[in-house]
């Protein structure tokens, strides 16, 4: 028998966790793990947790009640809580679900196997640290095995801006850079494994200023053109983008850089300066407005993504079409839109409520204007020409999936293509999640 251990990760929330999911299941190769797709083979179950609606950190402790009775039959097994969650609620999630072994904030995987090791001796592991080291350079070097075509590199994390709904400058600590050569090294690191398309990740991607190579701080634009140099490599995206944050270099290298894709998630959040100042945001939408203005006249046929909240504390039915108004100015080809969620311990919490099925019909009304112009977007696309980059075999035989170069998901029937490729693509059809096109 080898002493192979299973675990298997579930991950919640935004892509920062998926990137972190990937480097703790390395950082535990070291220790005998590989992954599994099964809870119940599992050795070790961590859940990595989203903090930043109320109902996503309920999820997690629903999900811990249901693996009780795993636990039953299988004593041996370690369950672990990491993500924004264990960060913001630490010891309490031990206190209140006790059968949780580990608890490891997201700035501390590097000390994830030193963790493990305790649990095996019966102890409870707990760590919710900001420390000072680099958890990615600390975290042994990525392993070479192939990999899918498009990955994700976080090269920035936290955030300074403290909008006054939000967690994450309370879960994830103070904005950090990572320098560039450890990026490039990783990127390159990953395209020999496969992997041609790399999206760039951070709470504030770019407010990024890591130390460059040769001294001085980059800004994004400045890693973007140096990752444009690495050989093998096709697409750079990068993503979570705040609208103060976009530099001039920036948008410029939206028009002129080959390999940086025309699609951009610039999230607003409302409409009504009244509430953007009440939100803390720091820009107004007319302020959003001469941007989107700016980014277009570099790229004008970029496609355009944002997130909004509804029902912040105190918006008024003006207030709501203000943000309509906005929506409907822009012309969004995609959207993600939220409840306004109430966060204990953020400044907004304290504030009067607007009325849940106010919020509910705004939120509704919202998504179908999203939902129109995302479709007409994506209908705007039949007959032209894209580039796809074919990620996986589609749900028929002969059928492969890809994405295009504005992130529409592309199926292509009988195509001689291989995972991986990328190829010029005609858009036949708009169909509900994806566009039919066939290969040039
Ligand atoms: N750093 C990114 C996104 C962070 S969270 C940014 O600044 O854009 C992703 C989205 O979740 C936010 O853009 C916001 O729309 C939403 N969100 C954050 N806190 C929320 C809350 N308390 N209630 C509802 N939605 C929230
Ligand atoms: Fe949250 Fe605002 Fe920071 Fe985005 S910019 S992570 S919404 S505090
Ligand atoms: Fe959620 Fe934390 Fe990301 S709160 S959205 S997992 S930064």
């Amino acid at each position: 028998m080898s002493d192979v251990k299973k675990l298997y990760i579930k991950t919640y929330g935004c892509q920062m966790n998926v990137y972190d999911s990937e480097r703790m299941a390395e950082a535990l190769g070291g220790s005998g793990y590989v992954t599994t797709d099964s809870p119940e083979a599992a050795d070790m179950i961590l859940l990595n947790t989203c903090h930043i609606r109320e109902k996503a950190a309920e999820k997690v402790y629903s999900e811990l009640g249901r693996l009780r009775a795993l636990k039953d039959e299988k004593p041996d097994l370690k369950i672990g809580v990491a993500g924004c969650v264990a960060q913001a609620e630490g010891a309490e999630i031990m206190r209140r679900q006790p059968l949780v072994d580990l608890v490891v904030g997201p700035q501390s995987y590097h000390r994830l196997p030193a963790m493990e090791a305790r649990t095996r001796v019966g102890e409870k592991a707990l760590d919710t640290d900001f420390p000072e080291e680099d958890k990615f350079e600390a975290l042994k070097a990525r392993p070479k095995a192939r990999r899918a075509p498009a990955a994700f590199l976080t090269v920035q994390e936290g955030c300074d801006k403290f909008c006054a709904f939000c967690v994450v400058p309370y879960t994830r600590g103070a904005e950090v850079s990572r320098p560039a050569d450890r990026i490039l090294t990783e990127a390159r690191d990953l395209v020999e494994r496969g992997v041609r398309e790399i999206t760039l990740l951070g709470q504030n991607v770019n407010a990024y200023h890591g130390a460059g190579e040769g001294g001085g701080s980059w800004s994004l634009a400045q890693l973007i053109w140096a990752l444009n140099d690495v050989d093998g490599l096709e697409r750079i995206r990068f993503t979570t983008s705040h609208p103060n944050d976009m530099g001039d270099d920036l948008i410029e290298a939206h028009g002129t850089c080959p390999k940086l894709m025309p699609y951009l998630h610039l999230p607003v959040q409302s409409g009504s300066d009244r509430i953007l100042k009440r939100m803390n945001r720091s820009h107004t939408a007319e302020s959003y407005l001469k941007l989107i203005e700016r980014i277009r006249a570099a790229r004008p046929d970029i496609l355009l993504s944002g997130d909004f909240i509804v029902g912040f504390p105190e918006e008024t039915d003006a207030d709501f079409e203000a943000t309509m108004d906005l929506i409907r100015a822009v012309n969004y080809g995609q959207a993600y839109s939220f409840k306004y969620s109430t966060r204990p311990g953020t400044p907004a919490a304290e504030r009067p409520q607007v009325a849940d099925d106010v919020a509910t019909d705004r939120l509704k009304r919202l998504q179908a204007l999203i939902a129109q112009q995302q479709r007409a977007v994506q209908d705007s696309m039949v007959g032209r020409e894209v580039s796809v980059l074919f990620e996986k075999p589609g749900r028929f035989d002969g059928q492969m999936m890809g994405k295009s170069e504005y992130l529409h998901a592309v199926h292509v029937d009988d195509s001689p293509a291989r995972v991986g490729e990328l190829a010029r693509v005609r858009i036949v059809s708009s169909g509900t999640n994806s566009l039919a096109g066939q290969m040039l």
